[in-house]
């Protein structure tokens, strides 16, 4: 049996932990799917870049179509990040029939309806956990955990290099330039970290709660961004000496007729479960009408827990695939937006 192939569109910092755990963990993935998973081409910008990966170099490309219309691949994993190019290629990979798994919020936060119709319309799986809080499952725990109740509430820290920034600054007093470069090093922050330090790509994860948790059509432009780049050392001396912790959180509520979405630095006491998340590591606490308060947490951000998060999804749609069903998942939201954000 030939197994399931798939291509890599990437082979950054999330990409060669997807190489990695496909190479590494072949043995739990064949159990899992009960086939053999394989890395066919990969789509990168510069060949002659030195990888300290076990491929071959004529795995690699700089050819999209080598890709999206290659008919050896099953599964098309979308990690190179960016918007237009990113979201054409997922398209035409969808369009040729190929399932799709991404990493990619800056893309699910502005065009996820679009892309999951899309899928739909061609029988196709679209999956996209590591698009939020890096290793840790929270969206399929929303989606398939809490599948049977009605989410009101999720709120935490969903961005890994701000609240790295943020730990260092507060535990060791370093400067914030200093380690947004440690976190830039460490693969956790975004190739331009604008995003991050300006709380836009937090914004970009609660969008994806929103719309997902409460099956909405949240936009990206309903959400309330403040960032930490006016953070001080001393701001953060004060805020320990007061007994608070400074955190970068995210907020998605909804009460009868109104939906709030916010990014804000906010000032937590120490006995806060959210101020003991430290490094890169995120926290979504999210609360069921049914369930009542349920928390999500690990690592949001780096290349094997992100690489993790991928290889899940693409699990799925291999158990989908030897079952014949995929592109069953509903892509029309169950509530219209008639919601008033803060913003209104
Ligand atoms: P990265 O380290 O910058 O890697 C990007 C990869 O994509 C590189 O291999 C690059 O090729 C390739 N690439 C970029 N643009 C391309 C283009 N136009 N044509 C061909 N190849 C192109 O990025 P990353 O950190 O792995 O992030 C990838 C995605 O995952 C992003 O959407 C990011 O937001 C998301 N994500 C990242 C993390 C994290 O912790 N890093 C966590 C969750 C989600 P070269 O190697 O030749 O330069
Ligand atoms: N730059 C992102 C972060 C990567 O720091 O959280 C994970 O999405």
């Amino acid at each position: 049996e030939r197994g399931v192939v798939i291509g890599l569109l990437g082979l950054g910092t999330v990409g060669s932990g997807v190489v990695q755990i496909v190479k590494n963990h072949q043995q739990e993935l064949q159990h899992k799917v009960g086939c053999q998973v394989s890395v066919g081409k990969i789509l990168v910008r510069d060949k002659s870049k030195h990888r300290d990966l076990d491929i071959d170099e004529d795995q690699l490309t700089v050819e999209v179509e080598d890709v999206v219309h290659n008919p050896d691949i099953d599964v098309v994993i979308e990690v190179m990040g960016g918007v237009n190019q990113a979201r054409e290629y997922i398209i035409q990979a969808l369009q040729n029939k190929k399932h799709v798994v991404t990493a990619n919020k800056d893309l699910m936060a502005l065009y996820g309806a679009e892309l999951l119709s899309v899928a739909a319309e061609n029988g196709c799986d679209l999956f996209y956990e590591a698009s939020v809080a890096g290793g840790i499952p929270v969206l399929r725990g929303m989606a398939e955990g809490l599948a049977s109740d009605r989410i009101t509430q999720m709120m935490g820290i969903v961005n890994g290099t701000t609240n790295y920034i943020l730990t260092k600054m507060e535990q060791d007093g370093r400067d914030y330039e200093d380690v947004l470069r440690e976190a830039q090093e460490l693969g956790f922050a975004e190739s331009d970290p604008t995003a991050d330090v300006e709380g836009l790509d937090a914004a970009r994860k609660i969008a994806i709660l929103a719309n997902l948790g409460f099956s909405m059509n949240v936009e990206l432009e309903d959400v309330l961004v403040r960032g930490i780049t006016t953070i001080t050392t001393e701001d953060m001396e004060y805020c320990k000496q007061l007994g608070y912790s400074l955190k970068l959180i995210g907020l998605a509520s909804r009460t009868e007729g109104r939906v709030e979405l916010t990014v804000q630095p906010m000032l937590l006491p120490h006995s806060h479960p959210l101020a003991s998340v430290q490094d890169e590591y995120n926290a979504v606490y999210v609360y069921g009408e049914a369930v009542g308060e349920t928390m999500f947490y690990g690592p949001g951000a780096g290349s094997l827990p992100t690489a993790t998060a991928v290889v899940s999804d693409l699990v799925t749609v291999v158990k989908n695939l030897r079952l014949g069903v995929n592109g069953q998942m509903t892509a029309r939201p169950l509530y219209d937006k008639q919601l008033k954000t803060d913003k209104e």
